[in-house]
């Protein structure tokens, strides 16, 4: 099984490589958007990847992008070797790639929480907030919050992302575009929530990023609702109180604890097993999300 770390397009120019993609530009509006199979964890990218990782986000990615009604996607072409047939001679690159629609990227993650973990578990247990939003008492780590709750951040250009309040995301956003993204956020999540419940997986979290076309409208950009921006949990093990087995990079989180890593770069090595573990569960995701209907 292959594992592409790097990708080197002749035909096109490379724009820049984010932690996972690298983005080349095909016209003046196109970008060829390459999932890697780079993998990273507390913001650092490891120097193995993931076998497969790539494709495996392809396929979740585009078997939501193809649900989406209420809101126009960045997506032109979910095969783009038939529109840049010399793809056809880089291999393992195709089923990796996405044609997109350049976007004028809106400077705000918009993450979408169903379940209590994360990285609000700390305020809440102070405050009785997640990201500012008031919740009621007594709900245990990992449990289901009442209603889903919209906690923006703001996108950092290098390093962490912050959290915003509700008042900082539109007033980074406007009122009318800030409104319009809670919206959309809210129900692409709940109708992804209420499919995976079918499957016995629980969607526990999930994050959204959007950009403005030429004319100001929005537009759904990036990934959507892969394990690398949400939080999958095997439903049959789950329980709240501890936290949940899951179908993302878990193995590798839970290796880099057990061997007290400080969390900055370098990366340590990682081990064959945690490669191999979180290469399945990947897989596993994929085909789960290609069954539904
Ligand atoms: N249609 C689009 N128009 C403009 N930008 C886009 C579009 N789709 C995705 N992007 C941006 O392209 C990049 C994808 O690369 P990748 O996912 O590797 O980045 P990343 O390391 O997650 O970076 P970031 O911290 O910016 O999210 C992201 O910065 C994403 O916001
Ligand atoms: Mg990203």
């Amino acid at each position: 099984m292959t594992t592409i770390l790097k990708t080197d397009i002749k035909e096109l120019k490379k724009l820049f490589s984010g932690k996972v993609r690298d983005i080349y530009e095909v016209s003046k509006n196109q970008w060829l958007l390459v999932t890697t199979d780079r993998i990273s964890a507390f913001d650092v990218v490891f120097s193995e990847g993931i076998p497969m990782k790539g494709a495996y986000l392809n396929r979740v990615a585009n078997h939501w992008f193809k649900t989406v009604t209420t809101i126009k996607t960045h997506i032109i072409s979910y095969t783009p070797e038939l529109e840049l047939p010399f793809l056809k001679n880089y291999p393992g690159i195709p089923e990796r790639s996405i044609l997109v629609q350049k976007m004028n990227r809106l400077p705000v993650e918009c993450i979408v929480r169903g379940y209590l973990f994360g990285s609000v578990w700390d305020e809440y247990q102070k405050h009785s907030t997640a990201s500012g939003v008031l919740l009621p008492t007594g709900i245990p780590l990992a449990g289901e919050i009442p209603e889903p709750i919209f906690t923006p951040s703001g996108k950092a250009e290098a390093g962490h992302d912050i959290n915003i309040t509700e008042k900082e995301f539109f007033d980074t956003v406007g009122h009318e575009i800030g409104t319009q993204i809670k919206k959309v956020s809210l129900e692409l999540y709940t109708q992804a929530r209420n499919r995976m419940k079918e499957k016995g997986v629980i969607l526990a979290d999930t994050k959204f990023e959007f950009g403005l076309d030429e004319n100001g409208s929005l537009v759904l950009v990036d990934e959507i609702l892969t394990p690398d921006s949400s939080r999958y949990w095997v439903g049959s093990s789950y329980s709240v109180g501890k936290s949940p087995e899951s179908f993302d990079k878990q193995f590798v989180r839970d290796y880099l604890l057990s061997i007290n890593w400080n969390k900055q770069p370098p990366a340590p090595p990682l081990p064959p097993d945690i490669i191999e573990n979180t290469r399945a569960k990947y897989e596993q995701i994929a085909t789960i999300v290609e069954s539904l209907v």
